[in-house]
């Protein structure tokens, strides 16, 4: 039976507000999602936002009862300590957050984060009872290169090794392309399908059983028009959408885009 088929793969569509949102932005934004989408039953897709850490507690009282996630978009691997700025797993539980996104490439990229850190914090959002969305892809020159395959390997062996096999399907993986992420050039179906099936290979490397169950979402460029084709395709678990999440109506359509 082919992976995708099997019912415990429920979509997930997460928007990622990356550095948007005022306490009265974030406010007004949770209402008027709320108000465009179906009820948590009816929904075609699980949802969640990814707000910044000032607005977390707002969403998170906003969203309350509505089935709607709310993640942080990066924490520190450690409780406390000497690590000016950071904020930690606890930190987050302590205000009802459901999960936290890491290793997005603009982490990567601006803040230097490593696949070394990354290994700790998504055992650390685990331990903390936090959902982790653990974000990989490859650049442009990777993929022109014909390294796609090295680079994923590398980042999905890494970024779960310190976490059980019993524990893996807890884990979500984000494969966004680093050409497709905020460019508007979105990746194909096929080269989403094709990124992901190998992801999820990845995983049944680890734990055959889990690789049947843990979610992979694409991110990239992901847009009311072009949703459609990509989360039908049989290994994409679902989405996580940057800029076009800040338009509630865009994000709902996309939501709604995950309906078989
Ligand atoms: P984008 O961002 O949808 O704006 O390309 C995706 C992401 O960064 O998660």
């Amino acid at each position: 039976m082919p992976s995708g088929s099997l019912p415990q793969r429920t979509p997930a569509i997460v928007g990622n507000w990356k550095l948007w949102g005022t306490r009265a932005q974030a406010a007004d934004h949770c209402d008027r999602l709320l108000a465009l989408l179906p009820d948590e039953g009816r929904r075609p897709a699980a949802v969640g936002i990814c707000a910044p850490f000032t607005s977390l507690d707002l969403c998170v009282e906003k969203l309350s009862g509505s089935g709607v996630g709310v993640y942080a978009q990066t924490m520190h691997q450690e409780e406390s300590g000497a690590f000016t700025g950071e904020v930690s797993a606890p930190m987050l539980t302590e205000i009802g957050i459901d999960g936290v996104v890491l290793g997005h490439s603009e982490r990567r990229q601006f803040f230097c984060e490593t696949d070394r850190a990354l290994q700790e914090k998504v055992a650390a959002a685990l331990a903390a009872g936090l959902r982790p969305i653990l974000c990989v892809g490859e650049t442009e020159d990777e993929r022109e290169a014909g390294e796609t395959e090295r680079k994923l390997r590398h980042q999905v062996q890494e970024g779960l090794e310190k976490v059980e096999s019993e524990r893996l399907a807890e884990v979500t993986i984000a494969y966004e392309p680093i050409w497709a992420v905020g460019t508007g050039q979105v990746a194909t179906p096929e080269i989403a399908q094709d990124a992901i099936a190998f992801v999820r290979a990845l995983v049944a490397d680890r734990a055959k059983e889990a690789a049947e169950r843990i979610r992979v979402l694409y991110g990239g460029s992901v847009k009311p028009d072009n949703a459609a084709a990509i989360l039908a395709q049989p290994d994409v678990d679902g989405a996580l959408v940057g800029g076009a999440s800040l338009d509630p109506e865009s994000f709902a359509r996309i939501i709604a885009a995950a309906a078989p």
